[in-house]
């Protein structure tokens, strides 16, 4: 496994690539990453699932049962709740729920448990990229720290003179904005945008989702990329609203 991993790194084939949280958004994620050829694992607590995926079988109605059997045999896709295995992968891409809960706030304990779950696992040059859909800040705030737990440093750096700054692993933000079930617009079709703790993280974050997606947009933090996501729901959410109100 190469353990000199530089953001150029993740432009190549072949790559080892870890989904956690195999649901709407993740499953999806990861069989796109199959089909560019690259070796996915995907992480779920869920042991139903695992098995489930490992058979060759789908959970999600949109999401042909072929396509799931065609990657199992090839060996591009395998399921597993065995979160040693985080230490295997090139990047690893977190799709865990964020609800709200009774108070109408979201709900990060599972982003924060899944950050708790990488950390024993992570290595030197791994990249990480939270995909769930937050507040700004949640990148910085909740999951940084966490890792940092391991005894790596990935420092939070902006701009022009830290395109170089030295970082002990890689950690973007780059919101899932797929339209499930729509077959106009699918996930290579809808453009990406990414945005890094520092700019090697970014680097790192941009020339993976290239891979995968027609166009990347970075952005210059992961703060600015979780608050496209919000504004763009926000303005749906109004959107919906005044078709309901006949405006
Ligand atoms: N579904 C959508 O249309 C959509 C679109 C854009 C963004 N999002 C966002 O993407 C994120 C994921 O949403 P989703 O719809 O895929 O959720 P989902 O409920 O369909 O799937 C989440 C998966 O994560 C697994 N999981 C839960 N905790 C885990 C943990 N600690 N470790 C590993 N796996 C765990 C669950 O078993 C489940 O399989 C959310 O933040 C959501 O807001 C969803």
């Amino acid at each position: 496994m190469a353990t000199d991993r530089r953001p150029e790194y993740f432009k190549g084939s072949q790559l080892r690539v870890g989904i956690i949280g195999l649901g709407y958004v993740g499953l999806p994620l990861g069989l796109r990453f199959a089909e560019a050829g690259h070796r996915v694992t995907g992480f779920d607590t869920d042991p139903a699932k695992v098995e489930k995926l490992n058979r060759g079988q789908t959970y999600i109605q949109h999401i042909p049962q072929n396509k799931i059997q065609q990657f199992v045999q090839s060996k591009h896709f395998a399921a597993t709740s065995d979160f040693s295995r985080l230490a295997e992968v090139d990047a690893i891409l977190i799709c865990v729920p964020t609800p709200l809960d009774q108070r109408r706030e979201p709900d990060l304990s599972y982003v924060e448990q899944t950050a708790q779950s990488i950390r024993p696992h992570l290595q030197r040059g791994q990249l990480v990229v939270l995909e769930s859909t937050t507040y700004p800040g949640t990148t910085e705030e909740l999951v940084l720290p966490v890792l940092e737990e391991s005894g790596m440093k990935c420092p939070i750096a902006h701009g022009p003179d830290n395109e170089q700054i030295a970082t002990d692993f890689f950690l973007a933000f780059s919101p899932e904005r797929e339209d499930p079930g729509n077959k106009q617009y699918g996930l290579a079709q809808i453009p990406k945008v990414v945005g890094g703790v520092n700019p090697p993280s970014g680097r790192a974050a941009v020339s993976l989702y290239a891979q995968i997606v027609s166009r990347v947009v970075p952005v210059s933090s992961t703060r600015v990329a979780e608050m496209v996501k919000l504004l763009e729901n926000t303005f749906r959410f109004c959107t919906l609203l005044l078709l309901l109100w006949g405006i």
